[in-house]
C-alpha cells in the first residue's frame, strides 16, 4: 500500500533531472505519473507502471491543454500536479544589462506562465474530483539573491508569490498548493554544463551546514509529502531544501 495508491500525478520536466526523481518519488508511493516534457517523455514514461507520457511545451497553451487532456483520456483525471519544468543550466551567467529581453521574457515564460497555464487546465479537473495538490519548484535563488542570473531569480521568486495567492484561492476546493525551493543540484541539465559546476559546484557546498553536492533525490521526500495524507492542513508554503545553507 503507498500512500498514493489511485491517484494521477502530472510531473512537467519529469524526463530527466529533478523532475526525474520526483517521478520516481510519487510512483514509488503508488501514483500513476504522467511525463510531460518538450523530448523524452515517452521513453521516460516506459520506466513507471502505467506511464503516460506527453511531448509538450508547458509554455504553450495549446500544449498544456493537450496534457490535461491526454491525462483524462489515459488516466480518467488528474490529482497531482508538479510544476517542475523549468529553464536554468543553459542560462548564461551575466550582468543584468546584458540579458536580451527575448531571454528575459523566455525565462518568464516557461519558468512562470507556464504554470499559470499547467494550474489552469489542471485545476477544472482536480475539483471534479473533489481536491487535489499542486507542488511548484521555485528555487533557494530568490532568498539569498543570487547575482548575474536576474531573470531566473525573478522567475523563481515569482513562484513563490504565485504559490501563495494561488493556495488563497483554491483552499475552499480542497486543491493545495505548495512550493519546493532546492538548491544547487547535480542534475542532468547542470551536468551538461560544465562551466556551470565550475562557478557554484564548490561555492555551495562551502556555504552548506549539511556539506555535500545536493542531488535529484534529495528533493523528492518534500514533495511526497506536499503530494500525501501528511500534508492535509499544509498550503501556501515553501520549503527550502539546500542543505542547510538558506534558512527560511
Ligand atoms: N539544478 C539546479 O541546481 C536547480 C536548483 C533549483 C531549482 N531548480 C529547478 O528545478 C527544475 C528542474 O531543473 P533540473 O536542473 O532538473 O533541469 P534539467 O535540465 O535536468 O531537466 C529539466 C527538464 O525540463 C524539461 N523542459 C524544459 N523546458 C521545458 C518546456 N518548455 N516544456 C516542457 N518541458 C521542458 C527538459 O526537457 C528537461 O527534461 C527547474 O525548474 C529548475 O529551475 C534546479
Amino acid at each position: 500500500m503507498g500512500s498514493l495508491d489511485g491517484k494521477v500525478a502530472v510531473v512537467t520536466g519529469a524526463a530527466r533531472g529533478i523532475g526525474r526523481a520526483i517521478a520516481e518519488g510519487l510512483d514509488a508511493e503508488g501514483a500513476q505519473i504522467v511525463v510531460a516534457d518538450l523530448g523524452g517523455a515517452e521513453e521516460a514514461a516506459k520506466a513507471f507502471d502505467d506511464g503516460v507520457g506527453v511531448t509538450v511545451d508547458v509554455s504553450k497553451e495549446d500544449d498544456v491543454q493537450r496534457m490535461a487532456e491526454e491525462a483524462v483520456k489515459h488516466c480518467g483525471g488528474i490529482d497531482i500536479l508538479v510544476n517542475n519544468a523549468g529553464l536554468y543550466a543553459s542560462l548564461a551567467m551575466r550582468p543584468f544589462e546584458q540579458i536580451p529581453l527575448d531571454e528575459w521574457r523566455q525565462v518568464m515564460d516557461v519558468n512562470v506562465a507556464s504554470m499559470f497555464l499547467t494550474c489552469r487546465a489542471c485545476v477544472p479537473l482536480m475539483r471534479e474530483r473533489g481536491g487535489g495538490r499542486i507542488v511548484n519548484i521555485s528555487s533557494g535563488t530568490p532568498f539569498r539573491g543570487v547575482p548575474f542570473v536576474l531573470h531566473y531569480v525573478t522567475s523563481k521568486g515569482a513562484i513563490v508569490a504565485f504559490t501563495r495567492a494561488l493556495a488563497k484561492e483554491l483552499g475552499k476546493d480542497n486543491v493545495l498548493v505548495n512550493c519546493v525551493a532546492p538548491g544547487f543540484t547535480m542534475s542532468a541539465g547542470v551536468q551538461e554544463h560544465p562551466e556551470v559546476i565550475e562557478a557554484l559546484r564548490n561555492v555551495s557546498v562551502a556555504a552548506r551546514t549539511i556539506q555535500r553536492d545536493q542531488l535529484p533525490e534529495d528533493v523528492v521526500g518534500a514533495v511526497v509529502y506536499f503530494c500525501g495524507p501528511g500534508s492535509d492542513f499544509v498550503t501556501g508554503q515553501t520549503i527550502v531544501i539546500d542543505g542547510g545553507q538558506t534558512f527560511h
